[in-house]
This record gives C-alpha cells, structure tokens and sequence, in this order.
C-alpha cells in the first residue's frame, strides 16, 4: 500500500507534494512525509507520525522552498508506524532521498549485505536498503546507479528517486505497484494513482513494471533496464476531478453510497439495451470459445471476492456453467487445476491488488483466458488480462467499498447474460426480461436511498453492540457476507455472516438475550426459510433486524424492525439489499466516532501481499 508522489517544475515542490498526498491517503495515513532540494541546493527532510495534516502543520512552522521533491504516506508493513519509520528514508550522507510502496523481499540479505560494506541503519524499514544501494552504485549518474540498485531487489516496488547530485532530475520505477506520469508545461509528476494529480493536469503515461522514468521541468523520459528508450501513449483522463471530492456530503462513502443508482446505470450504458444483444465492449467471445470454458474461477479479494460470489450464482443459474469462487491469496497458493478451457475472471476495483494480480499471472501462464471487470482504467489488471470489462463506478475513495461493489454486480449478471445468450440457456424473451429489469434497477436504488429511517434508528439503538450477526440464504447470504464485511471495517464490531442453513450446525450457540441478527431475506423460494432462522434465534432472544422485498410485511411479526427494498427480480436484489446494509454500517460508524473514510488498521488498495 502506501501513496508516493514526485513533483518537478517552477512551483513550491512542497505545496504540490502535499496536495497529491491528501489525494493518495486512501492508500495508507499512519505517517506521511516529504523530501524537497531546497532553494540553497540542500535536501531538507520532514516527517510526522499520524495523518497528513500533522504534516502540514509541521510545514506551516517550517516551510521548505525548492522546486523538486518527493512525497509519501504510510501504510506499515516493514516497522511500526513512527516518525524514523516514515518515508522518504536517505542514504549516509543525506544526498539521496527515496519514497516506496510495496514491499522488498530480500530487505534482510540486502541489510546484512550493506552492513558488511559498512552502511548503517537506523529504521526497521525494507525501505531503507534502498538509499544505500543506490548510494553504493552511484559513480556519477544517478539513472546508472538506480538501475543497478533495482536490479538487487526482489519483492514490490513504485520507488521515487531525488538525489543532490543530479538534482534536476526525480527516477522513477515500477514493479507489481501502481504508478503514473502527470505531464504539465514546464513541470512534471509521479503518482501512485490519477487523483494525485488531476488537479494540475489530465495528461498521463501509465508505467508499466520494469519502466524507469526520468523527470525534469523540460520533460519525461521513459527508458528500460539497459536504458533502451521506450515510447508510450499519453492518455488523456477524461473523468471529472469532481468526482473525487465529496460534494457535500460528510464523508465520501456517504456520498459513494449515493451515487448507486448513477453508476448503476452507467455500468448498464450500452451493454444492456432493450432489443440489441448484450455488449461485451470489445470483449470478442464466441459462442464456440464460450461452449469450450469448462470451468469459470472467479477470483477476488474483500468485497470483490463477494461480488464473485454473486457471480457464481447468476453465471450458474443463468448460463449453466460451472463456476468456483476463490480468494485470491488461496488460489495463487492452492495449486488450482487450470487449462487452457479455463476462464478466469478476476474483479479489483483499483486492478492493483497483489493477490488478485498473482492469482491472474498464474491463471495465465497455465493458459486461462482472463476476463478482468475493474473500475481504474489502466490499473495493472486491466493491462495484463485478455479483455477488460469496466465498472463504471467513478472514483471510490472512502476504503469501505460500497459503488464498486454494486457495480461489479452489475458486471456479473451482464457476463452471466451474455454467456447465457451465447450457450442458448435462456430464450431471448427471458433475456429481455431480466434486461428491463435491471434497467428498473437505477430508479429502485433511490427509493431505497430515500428511506433510511428505520436504518438509522437501528443504528442509534445498537451502535454499542460488540457482536452482530448476518444471515442469508442463497444470493441474500452473499450480501449477508458483504454487509458483515462493512460493519467490521468501519465500526469495529465484531461481525460474522452465516448461511441461515448453517445455524444449526453451530453459531446458533453464540445466540444470546439481546444478541443483535441481522436477516436479509429478498428471495421468494428460500423466504419461509428465513423466516424459520428468524423464528430460531428469535427464540433465544436475539434482536432481529429484517430486509425484505416489499409484500413481505408479514415478516414484521417474527423480529424487531423491517427494512423493505421495493419489489425487484429476486436474481437482482442483491444490489438493493446491500444498501441498507452499508447505510447500518455508516450510521453505526458515526454514532460510535470512528473515523469512516479511513478506517484503522486499513488502505484502499491493497498492494502489497
Ligand atoms: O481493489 P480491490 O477490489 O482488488 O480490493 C479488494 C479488497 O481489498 C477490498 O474490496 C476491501 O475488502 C475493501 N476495503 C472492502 O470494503
């Protein structure tokens, strides 16, 4: 995890720095820091423990001027988070700076390495081999010395590079992490993701693994490990800086809870459209290449992981195809049998997920076609699978994902129908009537968004819990699990979802007087059912709280409070039943002061393994 920016230009490398920065904290927020060649050729240093306001008020006492610098916020893996822990880390002499993300393998063989050629250490960092090496190999040409350095690391790595040797110049490289070009007249970046810089410019390269790049105020050069030039496209952002503000909601994952329905129906336009055929943007799977996949893994981690398990249900249903779902860091390591009549679809909101990419190369190299459903053009997933559906979700910011999510639903059923169609498992006119449905689905997301009552007074009288539970059969046990998912994140309570079927078998004993369940019950077939899990803690004197399809009002009888998600296609109430789910969560989070956006112990995006 962790944010690394880099600016170069005639600004106050500072200013900019730290702005890139608060774009990044999704990433990490337990320490921040920066390095700047000051205005008198010195490279001048700050860093604070916390968040990054600690850091801005350390600047505000002592303001660094100079016009090139490099920036970082933390999330800790190598070394509790403190103030020496933080990034940049320099070499001996203070002539070298480097901000990291991702994690060095080797970080120990290296240590032990420089020691004996008489370099010390004063963190508990992988990080800090870094500086040391570059500062071993540098002769001169600080590009040379930064080539030779990375050709000594195992592990991952976005690595921004200043030195006051060259100091015109920021290095840059990737491998297995995220990192971006911003280019601007007269000035240039480096970041770990768009929002960094889409205030100062919508113009960026996309850098894959290995690709060192150079950077001054008159331009960018992007080079390999034999220094060989490499010519890249720019791409043009197009997305509204907008989009990553919080428009005056209180938090962003309010606001991303919102916008559902918009991205909802974003991530419907032009695929699902009544009367046409189902697009696959330009995915080209034949009907022949379809009726070959013998297996379907989807693979994932976190809320993605359970959107797959959506997959797993409509695909099978739908087009009558085997699928598995896995977690990614269980499959790369789990030997799975894999051929070249494998599909593999792999679903990342940010593409940049450790486990989900080593999940993917692996799949690849055995010789499954991969599908990647992801929401960050360009993210790593989205350039190294086959084909790429897109989840039109916008920027998600808040750590808890809630539009991604929903719209990773949408791109499984629009998956699961396009199989269907091609296989002949569903007829036209059936085809057309899930369609309209889901196109229904954008107006009944607001309805839902509308009535939050019965959500928050919930939420008031069980903030203090320590324990809830989330029950579920079939597609409503994949939202259980979701729903669970956010509560943990955000609020910290201790949750777990069971398949109502399940109870017995065990978790029943952990119902108590006042134990507080939590029972979606959206479909027909396994209604009564539910109500016979609820009637069943009910018993022990759980406090049940129910989401239901209106019409159900019955359910009312058998627990404590009701939620009703207005009539939809049971296949498609998962997108509507996990919103008054993630609305519990928030209100619980703000009842109980948590810090919702940017929850403890947690990052965005997890890159690291
Ligand atoms: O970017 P990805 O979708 O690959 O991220 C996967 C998980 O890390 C992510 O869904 C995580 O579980 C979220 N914090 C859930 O709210």
């Amino acid at each position: 995890m962790c944010g690394i920016v880099g600016y170069v230009g005639k600004r106050n490398a500072a200013d900019l720095l730290v702005k890139g920065l608060e774009k990044l904290e999704y990433r990490g927020y337990d320490s921040a820091g920066i390095a700047v060649i000051n205005s008198n050729g010195k490279l001048e240093v700050q860093k604070v423990k916390g968040r990054l306001f600690n850091l801005e008020e350390k600047l505000k006492e002592s303001p660094i001027k100079g016009n090139i610098g490099i920036g970082h916020t933390r999330w800790a893996t190598h070394g509790a988070p403190s103030v020496l822990n933080s990034h940049p880390h320099i070499n001996r002499t203070g002539t070298i700076a480097v901000v990291h993300n991702g994690i060095i393998e080797n970080y120990i063989e290296l240590r032990e390495w420089l020691i004996e050629k008489g370099y010390k250490f004063i963190t508990d960092t992988d990080t800090e081999v870094v500086p040391h090496l570059i500062d071993y190999y540098y002769e001169g040409d600080i590009v040379d010395a930064s080539i030779k350095a990375v050709k000594k690391l195992q592990g991952s790595y976005a690595l921004g590079i200043v030195s006051l040797n060259d100091p015109n110049k920021i290095v840059a490289v990737r491998k297995d992490c995220p990192l971006i070009v911003g280019l601007n007249k007269d000035e240039n970046f480096i970041a770990s993701d768009i929002p960094a810089v889409l205030n100062e410019t919508r113009d960026v390269y996309f850098l894959e693994d290995n690709e060192f790049v150079v950077l001054s105020e008159n331009g960018v050069e992007i080079l390999d490990e034999n220094k060989e030039k490499i010519e890249k496209e720019v791409y043009h952002v197009t997305w509204d800086a907008d989009a990553a503000e919080k428009s005056g909601y209180d938090h962003f994952m309010l606001k991303e809870i919102h916008e559902q329905p918009k991205v909802t129906k974003d991530t419907m336009t032009s695929r699902i459209i009544l009367g046409e055929d189902i697009k696959l943007d330009k995915i080209n799977l034949t009907k022949e290449q379809i009726d070959k996949f013998n297996k379907v893994y989807i693979v994932a981690c976190g809320t993605a992981y359970h959107a797959g398990i959506v997959g797993k249900y409509v695909i099978e249903k739908l087009a009558r195809i085997p699928v598995e779902v896995d977690i990614a860091s269980e499959f790369r390591y789990r030997n799975p049998i894999i051929d070249k009549n494998t599909l593999m679809i792999v679903v990342s909101q940010s593409g940049e997920t450790a486990d989900t990419l080593a999940a993917m190369r692996l799949a690849k190299n055995e010789g499954a076609r991969v599908i990647a459903v992801t929401n960050v053009v360009g993210s790593t997933v989205s350039r190294e699978a086959d084909d790429v559906l897109y989840t039109w979700a916008g920027p998600e910011i808040a750590v808890a994902s809630t539009k991604a999510y929903t719209t990773q639903l949408v791109a499984m059923y629009i998956i699961a129908l396009y199989f269907a169609k091609n296989k002949g498992t569903l007829t036209d006119e059936e085809i057309e009537v899930i369609k309209k449905d889901m196109l229904e689905l954008p107006e009944k997301e607001k309805e839902v968004l509308e009535h939050q009552d019965v959500i928050k007074k919930f939420a008031k009288d069980h903030f203090e819990e320590t324990d809830m539970f989330y029950l579920g059969r079939g597609l409503d046990y994949a939202v259980a699990m979701e729903g669970s998912l956010k509560l943990k994140e955000i609020s910290y309570i201790h949750s777990e979802a069971y398949a109502g079927g399940e109870l017995k078998h065990g978790p029943i004993a952990l119902i108590e007087f006042g134990t507080v369940v939590i029972a979606v019950a959206t479909q027909p077939d396994l209604f009564e059912k539910m109500v016979s899990n609820i009637k069943e803690v009910k018993t022990r004197g759980a406090k049940v709280l129910a989401v239901a399809l209106k019409g159900n009002e019955n359910v009312e009888k058998t627990c404590d409070g009701a939620m009703y998600l207005p009539e939809v296609n049971p296949l498609l109430a998962p997108i509507l039943a996990i919103i008054p789910l993630q609305l519990l969560s928030y209100y619980i989070s703000i009842a109980k002061g948590c810090d919702v956006d940017k929850p403890r112990n947690l990052a965005k995006s997890v890159t690291v393994e």
